[in-house]
């Protein structure tokens, strides 16, 4: 590939490859038919000066000022969020400039075989890699379900590592490719039962604020196991208030038979507690509202499950959304397929509010005008919003945002 045989779009992706291998200090190459690419979504679109995605391509994503065309993406992969919904982009008022660069990238991906999938959570929409399988996965969110919940293999790639491994069907050998680094670094006692995703997303945030880089090892004293979508949480919380890329829930995820084996043999640097207090004071951290009265309600961070979907459209049965208020729902558009046919979506616009697709506000900023408060119920949101949208945010259980949906105001509280 570096001598060009294979065409000048494998030479260059392979030398950017080389580059990215040698600081990651890899000595070679495995082979890998899974990555996860961030394409649609362009952090600057006020950057983009040309229309033509070839071009576009070259230059930002295989940091060329030469023009190379692509003939096809060898990987398997799929697509982390765009930066629009990409039917319902007018409602979300994102400009038609914007609107237009997501159709020219769309098209380069049609034709160079990139899988559309446009979602912050690959696993929901057939993109389920076997144990050990190695991955190259952007999206924080996703890394550590790759890694922890499945037991596959992924370092948390850029738009532009993943792209070039995606060209070459290479990833460089380092990070949680290697069986060694994949080895609990913290071990979290985790003191009572943990009910909902509410719950799931503030032990994650304890636990990166907490190990920051480090693998967590969770030993849950209580009865309750987690599933899909508190482990989303849980994933998506650690790797916002740090950057948990791998963790081990001891009896459940697939390399933690036991305590010995998620530490690889050896002890933990750390030992903590994750008790009512640390409770407290996570869930104080991560309110910084301080007015009752909120303007948009924002939940599917990461996107709703179907089990979350089904959940909150039998919360807003029957119910109205106050007038001062949006309330935004974000999912897969797999997922809203299935909630449209299930009447999920139905009982969601009835009720005034909006089931989405394919991208955040929070990455797009695209929030309605004149947005100063939120609420959620994910820690994910509460953590970045009020550095990236300069608002307000209240977060709690998924019916408390439906009650302040419903009121206008925040009545949650950490019961
Ligand atoms: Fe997904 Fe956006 Fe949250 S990309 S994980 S919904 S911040």
């Amino acid at each position: 590939m570096l001598d060009g045989k294979q065409g000048r779009a494998r030479q260059r992706a392979m030398e950017l490859l080389v580059q990215y291998g040698e600081a990651l200090g890899a000595k070679r190459f495995i082979d890998t038919n899974n990555v996860h690419l961030l394409i649609g979504f362009h952090p600057y679109p006020e950057m983009v000066t040309t229309r033509d995605a070839d071009e576009l391509a070259s230059k930002f994503l295989l940091d060329s000022e030469e023009k190379i065309i692509i003939d096809s993406i060898k990987a398997f992969n799929t697509t982390h969020i765009w930066a629009i919904d990409l039917e319902r982009w007018q409602m979300m008022e994102a400009p038609e400039e914007l609107h237009e660069l997501m159709e020219m990238i769309r098209q380069y991906c049609i034709r160079t075989g990139v899988s559309i999938t446009a979602t912050c959570t690959p696993y929901q929409v057939g993109n389920i890699p076997m144990k050990g399988e190695h991955c190259a996965w952007t999206e924080s969110s996703a890394v550590p379900f790759c890694n922890a919940v499945l037991g596959a293999r992924t370092n948390t790639e850029t738009a532009h590592s993943a792209f070039a491994i995606a060209l070459t069907g290479k990833v460089p050998l380092s990070g949680f490719h290697i069986d060694e680094n994949r080895f609990g670094t913290h071990l979290i006692h985790v003191e009572f039962d943990l009910e909902n995703v509410f719950e799931w997303n503030m032990l994650g945030y304890f636990a990166g604020e907490m190990a920051q880089l480090g693998i967590p090892v969770y030993q849950l004293r209580g009865q309750r196991k987690p599933n899909l979508s508190m482990l989303k949480g849980l994933n998506a919380a650690g790797a916002s208030s740090g950057g948990i890329q791998m963790y081990h829930i001891i009896g459940i995820t697939p390399e933690a038979p036991s305590r010995e084996v998620a530490f690889g043999y050896k002890k933990p640097i750390e030992t903590l507690h994750y008790s009512k207090e640390e409770r407290r004071q996570t869930y104080e951290s991560l309110n910084s509202a301080r007015d009752e009265k909120v303007d948009l309600i924002n939940l599917g961070c990461p996107h709703y499950s179907l089990e979350q979907l089904r959940e909150v459209s039998r919360l807003l049965n029957g119910k109205k959304v106050h007038e001062n208020v949006h309330l935004w729902i974000w999912t897969a558009h797999q997922l809203k397929d299935i909630a449209d046919r299930n009447g999920y979506t139905d009982l969601i616009t009835k009720a005034g509010g909006h089931l989405l697709t394919d991208t955040c506000p929070l990455n797009t900023n695209l929030l309605p005008k004149g947005t100063k408060t939120i609420a959620t119920d994910a820690a994910k949101q509460a953590h970045y919003a009020p550095a990236i949208a300069e608002v307000g945010v209240w977060f709690g259980t998924m019916e408390e945002c439906i009650d302040c949906a419903v009121t206008g105001k925040w009545h949650g509280g950490l019961k």
